[in-house]
């Protein structure tokens, strides 16, 4: 299923920078970014090295989870294969052809933008630089990253990429003309890559700056400018998309675009399992007896922070925290034991489904109102069927009913009243949404008497928000009012 969500939540720009409240301590930006550099002579350096703050194996598998821990040396980021591929191409070829060229990287915090974009530069960038130049495609090209939330006021860039492209320091101020000027004549490179990450640090009002930077960029500038300029321009902001870029292209500008989708759980799995993987890698001794690789998280709970991460915003960074406080969790319980000091991978106590889950109470301990306002519109769609179900059911029977059950009430029922407005769910698809709700929290989801690993269809179905607060949710959206009250 394409992954539906509710975009006011996940896309909004994030208002201040602090971590939203009752959640966990995540900063909601890139952590390694803190002064406008030219980084082109030392491109590697926006890495950080792992921590290890002691030696057991708790301590290597935190550090692998840890804010800007970097351990990624491929080309592109587990589940962003297509993603590199076009950002690569777009770099290359504008480089390549000596064109003025602009590239608009969009989508939800914590999806890979930032950290794809470093990787396919130092991925294109491999080879030494002579004093900060890269030849690429047989140009000399110069790469710049900024990020723009460290721009004191957004005109300012224009100082800030004049000094980087001349590499010169403590000269007068200079203006978008200069800036310009210098793009008409002959620097030391033919093209000079901009990276502009958290780009609507540059927004003002009438949006002047960025419409400066990218008419620059436009390929129209091509015969205009003997050094060419080719931005990548990177944010989360909704607002860029809805009215910036249609903007631009009104006026012949015409950036191409990429989009970072949230991640599913599915990619969050791959990702933290890869990191999992990599510290028996890495501890081959203390892999296991049988050769087998042994993980220091039982699947169960890689399944359970990976379904809550997707299901709450898709932010790769929850899942890393969840990681790390289960560990930390599960470590300081396994400090009691008195061979602490001697446990290997094979014998430490491991992360099992009740560590994450204790973290996700304490960390996600929302209340019902902050639950529900993290769902997304179906998860939210398929709550109203439960409560509107519990109504009409309470009056004919009070047998609780299973996830197959609500499915026939929600095809019969909720998908009439919405009159074909959210479409009609698959039984695949409603059954990731039930799941995504459990572990959310909003709903409960149990196994009858008698059963033990009933499949997810059969499981008991019982809300676990209270029905006033869905009433109000429901008031501001009218497709969600009709499914509650559907069956009245
Ligand atoms: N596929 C992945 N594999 C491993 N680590 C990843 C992957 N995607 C993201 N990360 C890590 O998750 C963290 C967040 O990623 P990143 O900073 O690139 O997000 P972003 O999309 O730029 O978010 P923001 O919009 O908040 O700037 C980083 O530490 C990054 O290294
Ligand atoms: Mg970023």
């Amino acid at each position: 299923m394409k992954r539906t969500c509710d975009s006011s939540a996940s896309m909004a720009k994030r208002p201040a920078l602090a971590p939203m409240q009752n959640q966990l301590a995540t900063p909601p930006t890139s952590p390694e970014k803190n002064s406008v550099v030219d980084l082109s002579n030392q491109i590697k350096g926006h890495r950080r090295t792992l921590h290890f703050t002691g030696d057991s194996i708790y301590s290597k598998a935190k550090a692998l989870f840890q804010r800007g821990a970097y351990n990624d040396v491929s080309e592109n980021l587990v589940g962003r294969e297509s993603e590199a591929l076009l950002l690569r191409t777009f770099l290359e070829s504008s480089i390549a052809e000596n064109k003025c060229n602009s590239l608009y990287i969009s989508g939800p915090p914590g999806t890979g933008k930032t950290a794809q974009t470093n990787l396919t530069l130092d991925w294109i960038c491999s080879a030494p630089a002579a004093n900060g130049v890269y030849t690429i495609g047989g140009r000399t090209t110069k790469v710049i990253r900024v990020n723009c939330m460290t721009v004191s006021k957004p005109e300012n860039i224009f100082h800030e990429l004049y000094l980087s492209i001349t590499s010169q320091t403590g000269i007068k101020k200079k203006l978008f003309d200069d800036l310009y000027a210098l793009l008409c004549s002959k620097t030391d490179a033919d093209s000079i890559v901009v990276v502009l990450d958290e780009m609507d640090y540059l927004i003002t009002k009438d949006q002047q700056v960025l419409f400066q930077l990218f008419h620059c960029a436009s390929q129209m500038k091509s015969s205009v400018f003997q050094t060419k300029l080719v931005i990548v321009g990177i944010s989360n902001a909704l607002d860029l998309t809805d009215k910036f870029l249609p903007r631009l292209r009104s006026n012949g500008f015409n950036p191409d675009t990429l989009q970072f989708l949230p991640y599913t759980s599915e990619q969050i799995k791959r990702v933290v399992t890869a990191k999992l993987d990599s510290l028996v890698e890495t501890n081959k001794e203390n892999a296991g007896v049988s050769g087998k690789p042994v993980s220091l998280m039982h699947p169960s709970a890689v399944q359970m922070c990976c379904r809550k991460c997707a299901s709450v915003t898709g932010d790769l960074r929850k899942a890393f925290d969840i990681c790390y406080k289960s560990i930390e969790l599960v470590e300081q319980q396994a400090r009691k034991q008195e061979n602490f000091a001697d446990l290997t991978m094979e014998t430490a106590p491991k992360v099992l489904l009740s560590h994450v889950a204790r973290v996700c109470s304490l960390s996600f301990g929302d209340t019902s109102q902050q639950k529900i306002a993290a769902l997304n519109l179906l998860q939210k769609a398929v709550l109203c069927c439960l409560f509107d179900n519990e109504k009409n059911h309470n009056k004919t029977s009070m047998e609780p009913i299973t996830v197959n059950e609500l499915y026939e009430f929600y095809c019969k029922v909720s998908v009439e009243a919405t009159e074909n407005l959210l479409g009609r769910l698959r039984k695949g698809e409603f059954l990731e949404i039930v799941s995504g709700l459990d572990s959310s929290s909003a709903i409960i989801l149990s196994t009858g008497k008698g059963f033990s690993n009933v499949d997810i269809g059969k499981k008991i179905v019982r809300p676990n928000v209270p029905y006033a607060e869905v009433m109000k949710v429901t008031e501001n959206q009218p497709v969600l009012k009709r499914i509650l009250h559907a069956s009245v």
